[in-house]
């Protein structure tokens, strides 16, 4: 069992590099499947949702190895288009290999991907895209039978921004004869990360970023070099310990325009934040104040991914602050953790009202998925005492080492590995 210890109650000080961006190189990582040649996969984060992603194309006959902070993906190799229910229940993002395979073998087998428990997660704006462009989709037992002699490029109409369907969809288009244009696409920046991959292997993707995108399919896509961009999210949880605590930080690599919402949010809690081209600072000392109300939304609106970090840098504000979750139906899982260093949280359906107190206390606490785990540490930096937090399984989803970037930005925190025994 892993744990985390951390003795919080004191200020952070320091500089760490962001991550490349899980949410980006997991569709990036599919895309490979498309391409002949060789791909390299630049600032590529070590993480078990990568490991994941990368067990899946193993497991397809596909050629993927590290080289130093690389991942060097070859899938002329591939000899399968089924992945397992097993490697499908590994996270969310496998879905997106579905578009891919469709588009290369003309069959894909897979069953429901898991990931985070964040409430209901369909995948029926996927399949009814992908039907659209002339896939025969059934659902047998579970396990979803795909199949298209020829994919058509049409225009599909997404009636909610799905950042997985976009993606998914982008993918099948590239392959399929004629000009797909996607609208009511999701405007995520991982989004715009996945078409410079595309047409740095020589797609032809434009509108990435806007709620259109349009696909010119047909063309054989070649390998590249490709340097993912920096991870927001986890920019966005180091900023948000930096406000839980205090103290004065520094984001190497971090893009504040993809963090405007957050970035917004923390000044009106009374942080510092500052950006240049290197990176973002952060500085602030005594209490926050309380922002008022956050509301998530898709991109550019306040990133729910950021939802759970930023209530744990607010619960020694001053005054209340309430949040509303719009994206997920269930994304308060943390909040009875958060209450057990102290917090004053009382949830409502979609709304969550922080009540700043003036000291948090450590205590033993354990994530409920990804980004709630994060909130733990964030909440952690910011109690005296000491916290343990367990079930880290969560966090290293999608952080590559949590520990270390924490250490490096001050804080006093250790991981132990232990044996299971009857008592934890
Ligand atoms: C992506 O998930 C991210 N994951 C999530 O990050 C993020 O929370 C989410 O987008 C929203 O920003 C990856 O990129 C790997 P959606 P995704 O499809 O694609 C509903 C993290 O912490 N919906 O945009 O699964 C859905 O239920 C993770 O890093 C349908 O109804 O999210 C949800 O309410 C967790 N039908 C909403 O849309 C569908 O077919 C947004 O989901 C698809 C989605």
């Amino acid at each position: 069992m892993s744990r985390l210890f951390i003795r919080g109650g004191r200020p952070l000080a320091g500089e760490v590099s962001i991550q490349g961006a899980k949410n980006s190189v997991l569709p990036i990582l599919a895309a490979t499947i498309l391409t002949a040649g060789q791909v390299e996969v630049r600032h590529c984060p070590a993480l078990r949702d990568v490991d994941a992603a990368v067990r899946i194309l193993r497991a397809l006959g596909c050629d993927a190895r590290w080289e130093g902070t690389s991942l060097v993906v070859d899938t002329s190799g591939l000899n399968d288009w089924a992945i397992s229910d097993i490697l499908m229940r590994e996270m969310r993002s496998s879905v997106i290999f579905l578009g891919a395979i469709l588009a290369r073998c003309g069959q894909a087998r897979c069953s429901m991907p898991g990931g985070c428990e964040l409430g209901p997660r369909p995948i029926d704006l996927h399949t009814a895209g992908l039907r659209r462009l002339g896939a025969d989709i059934r659902e047998e037992g579970g396990t979803l039978l795909c199949r298209a002699e020829k994919l058509t490029g049409r225009q599909v109409v997404l009636s909610l921004p799905s950042v997985g369907a976009t993606e998914n969809l982008m993918l099948a288009a590239c392959g399929a004869e004629g000009t797909t244009v996607i609208l009511g696409a999701a405007r995520e920046p991982e989004i715009e990360d996945l078409a410079l991959f595309l047409n740095a292997c020589g797609a032809r993707v434009t509108g990435a970023g806007s709620g259109t995108v349009t696909v010119e399919g047909g063309r054989k896509l070649h390998g590249c070099a490709y340097t993912v961009m920096p991870d927001r999210i986890a920019a966005a949880t180091y900023l948000c310990c930096c406000a839980g605590a205090g103290g004065d930080i520094f984001l190497r690599g971090a893009r504040e325009q993809e963090l405007f919402a957050v970035t917004d949010a923390l000044r009106r809690a009374g942080c510092c934040v500052t950006s240049d081209s290197a990176g973002i600072a952060c500085a602030c000392a005594g209490r926050r104040q309380s922002v008022g109300s956050v509301r998530t939304a898709p991109y550019p609106g306040f990133p729910t991914d950021a939802q759970a970090v930023l209530m744990a840098g607010l619960l020694r504000s001053r005054g209340a602050t309430v949040f509303e979750e719009t994206v997920f139906e269930n994304r308060y899982r943390h909040v009875d953790e958060l209450r057990r260093l102290g917090a004053d949280i009382r949830v409502s359906g979609r709304v969550a009202v922080v009540s700043g107190v003036e000291t948090l206390h450590g205590a033993a606490v354990e994530c409920t998925d990804l980004r709630g785990g994060a909130a733990l540490c964030t909440a952690a930096l910011a109690a005296e005492g000491e916290t343990c937090v367990r079930a880290l399984h969560h966090i290293d989803r999608g952080y590559e080492d949590i520990r270390r970037d924490l250490a490096a930005l001050g804080a006093d925190i250790e991981r132990k590995e232990t044996r299971l025994t009857g008592q934890e």
